[in-house]
Order: structure tokens, then sequence, then C-alpha cells
């Protein structure tokens, strides 16, 4: 299943967002590269969150990946915007539920907690599991939009 995805990093995220680029564009996906381009501060991770925000909102990207240092401050921003669940994952366990329960649809990640070994495992599960659909599930996520 190709994708369309958005990938995007601040300084403390550009090394894995490099290698995340590369291999998703070799797995046949179509990749938005957001930058940052460099591993040099300042960059504000607010600026690419907001941009892949939108892009789900508006069907442009399938699916966002956003890396900064931790991955926090990414989901914080994209998650004030109706529609879009972003969901940070250390580990293939929340990934895998991140997805199945969630339908998350945009994914962040640490780039100063993981390394890129595991980041793979964690993408590779991410992309490849699908929404259970389920109507629990369904209910819960139309209430996350109904504060
Ligand atoms: C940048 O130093 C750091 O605060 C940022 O990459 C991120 O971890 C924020 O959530």
């Amino acid at each position: 299943m190709t994708l369309r995805i958005a990938v995007g990093a601040d300084h403390g995220g550009f090394e894995l967002k490099k290698e995340l680029v590369e291999g998703l564009r070799d797995l046949k996906h179509v990749v938005d590269d957001l930058g940052t381009f460099s591993a040099e501060p300042p960059s504000d991770y607010p600026d690419v969150a907001h941009i892949a925000a939108h892009g789900i909102q508006d069907g442009q990207y399938e699916r966002a990946i956003l890396i900064s240092g931790t991955g926090i401050g990414m989901a914080m921003t994209a998650n004030r915007y109706p529609g879009v669940r972003a969901a940070n994952c250390g580990d293939v366990f929340s990934a895998r539920y991140s997805r199945a329960h969630n339908d998350a649809n945009v994914l962040t990640l640490g780039g100063r907690v993981i390394g890129v070994g595991l980041a793979w495992e964690i993408v590779n599960v991410w992309l490849q599991t699908p929404f259970s659909g389920g109507d629990r599930h369904v209910r819960r996520i139309t209430k996350i939009d109904q504060p």
C-alpha cells in the first residue's frame, strides 16, 4: 500500500528524518520532506507540525511522521487540529495500538530517545496496522473532537 506521507523534524530529529525519508521513498511511498534541513538549532517544532496537521486535515497527506528531540512538542501541536490524532510512540506495542484502537494519522518520534533500528520497527508496524474499526473505538475517536 503506497501512502502520501509528510515527514518533518526540528534540529533534534533531523538525522532520523533523513533516514526515514530515504527509506520510505525506497518503499515507494510518496513523501513530502517538510524540513528542517539541518541539525543546527534554532528550528521550532511547531512550524513543521502545523504544516503537517493542515495537510492531514485537508487530505493532502494520509499520514505524517514528525520527529523532534522527544516528539512530545510535535504531538502537542498536531493534536490541536480536529481530526488529527498524533501519537508519540517509543515502542512497537504503542505504535500498533495507536493505529488499531486510536486510528492515529500522525506518528511522533524522539530522535534523542530512540535509535534508527527501533524507529524503523515502530514506523513499519505503524504504517502496516489498519484501524480495527470496532464500534467502541469509533465512538471513542468521535468523542475526542467533542470537548
Ligand atoms: C529541542 O531542544 C527540543 O525541545 C525539541 O526537539 C523537542 O524535544 C520538543 O518537544
